[in-house]
């Protein structure tokens, strides 16, 4: 069996910033409620003047990571894309990517798993590696929130949260025993999607329906999340998974060198450093400026990151999700 390494990190937030006040002017809503509950300062939304798409900052992310892996484009095996916005209904965002960075018919594979998306198909990507099927594989997050939030004050409670973006890795294969992904740990307990979901439009309720029905409250077409419910199960299936991938590897949570939390809540991840008792400079924010990009959003910090020189050689690196589903997982990586 080979191990996978990443061997390249890119990312992709559109210009457009909105800030707290900004959206303070459209619905109700306060700069200080939103920095007390969640961190976030500011998020980046897609200008529709511009021609970013779901799949386009992906590409964008996608090119800067086959770059700095040192591979060309043609080096790349197979697409694996984690998004919850696709830019259309079907098919998916792995395609759109093929097409437009215009690789050989490679394999493309979507991934549905909103904020644990990135785990999980960085996970699916290790396996393929593992077993000598694939070499290069590109792995993407990308969201376009902006385009499906409901900005009037019903939708504060969900709207503030989330920001566009996308990011992108290159896995490829690695002799030396020992490093790159070491183990990769999934959840599911599915008896909560209704707590964090968009219902409709779904095959039980399709559009000709919503459309006859005509119902100007309808919020079926906007994204729901019990808070509260959503902040509890978060604290807790976050610390399961990185103890299961610590445990896993024979490792305590003083080996940690970088722990890159999903951007749901920055008090979601202030929680686990205090649990793991890690120090500041061992655990990577970056909601402030993002806010929420649900897929994107580990492989932004990720790349972030390392950008700034906080990964280095040899350091252990945890990556920890939680999301709708409820699904969640961690990633522990010797990088
Ligand atoms: O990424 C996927 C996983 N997601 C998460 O892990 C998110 C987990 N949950 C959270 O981060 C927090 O629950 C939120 C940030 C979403 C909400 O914070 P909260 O402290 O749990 O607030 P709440 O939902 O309990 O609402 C408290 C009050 C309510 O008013 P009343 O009923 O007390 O009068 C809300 O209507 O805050 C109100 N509220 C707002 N006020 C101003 C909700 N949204 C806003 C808003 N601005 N944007």
């Amino acid at each position: 069996m080979y191990n996978s390494k990443i061997s390249g990190l890119g990312y992709y937030v559109p210009d457009n910033i909105v800030t707290n006040n900004d959206l303070s002017k459209i619905m109700d809503t306060t700069d200080e409620w939103i920095q007390e509950r969640t961190g976030i300062k500011e998020r980046r939304w897609i200008d529709p003047k511009t021609d970013d798409t779901t799949s386009t900052m992906a590409v964008k992310a996608s090119k800067i990571a086959i770059e700095r892996s040192g591979l060309k484009k043609n080096d790349i095996d197979f697409i694996i894309f984690a998004t919850l916005s696709p830019d259309m209904y079907f098919p998916g965002g792995g395609v759109r990517v093929q097409d437009m960075l215009e690789m050989p018919t490679i394999g493309a594979l979507d991934v549905r798993n909103q904020c644990s998306g990135f785990v999980y198909a960085l996970s699916v990507a290790d396996q393929f590696i593992k077993t000598g099927m694939y070499k290069n594989i590109l792995v993407i997050g990308s969201e376009n929130h902006s385009g499906g939030l409901d900005k009037s004050t019903r939708g504060r409670g969900v709207t503030v949260i989330f920001g566009d973006g996308a990011g992108a890795a290159v896995l490829s294969r690695c002799e030396q025993k020992g490093k790159g992904i070491l183990s990769s740990h999934l959840y599911s307990e599915g008896k909560h999607a209704r707590e964090l979901m968009m219902d409709g439009p779904h095959t039980g309720r399709w559009i000709p329906e919503i459309l006859k029905e005509n119902d100007p409250n309808d919020e079926s077409y906007y994204p729901y999340m019990n808070g509260p419910f959503v902040f509890k199960h978060a604290v807790t299936r976050f610390s399961e998974a990185i103890v299961d991938g610590l445990e896993a590897n024979n490792l305590k949570s003083e080996n940690i060198d970088v722990l890159i939390p999903h951007q749901a809540n920055l008090r979601i991840a202030q929680f686990i450093q205090r649990k793991f008792k890690l120090s500041d400079d061992k655990v990577y924010n970056n909601i402030m400026n993002y806010g929420n990009t649900t897929a994107a959003s580990i492989i932004i910090a990720l790349t972030e990151a390392w950008e700034k020189g906080k990964i280095k050689e040899n350091d252990l690196v945890v990556l920890a999700a939680f999301g709708a589903g409820f699904t969640w997982g961690s990633v522990i990586i010797r990088w």
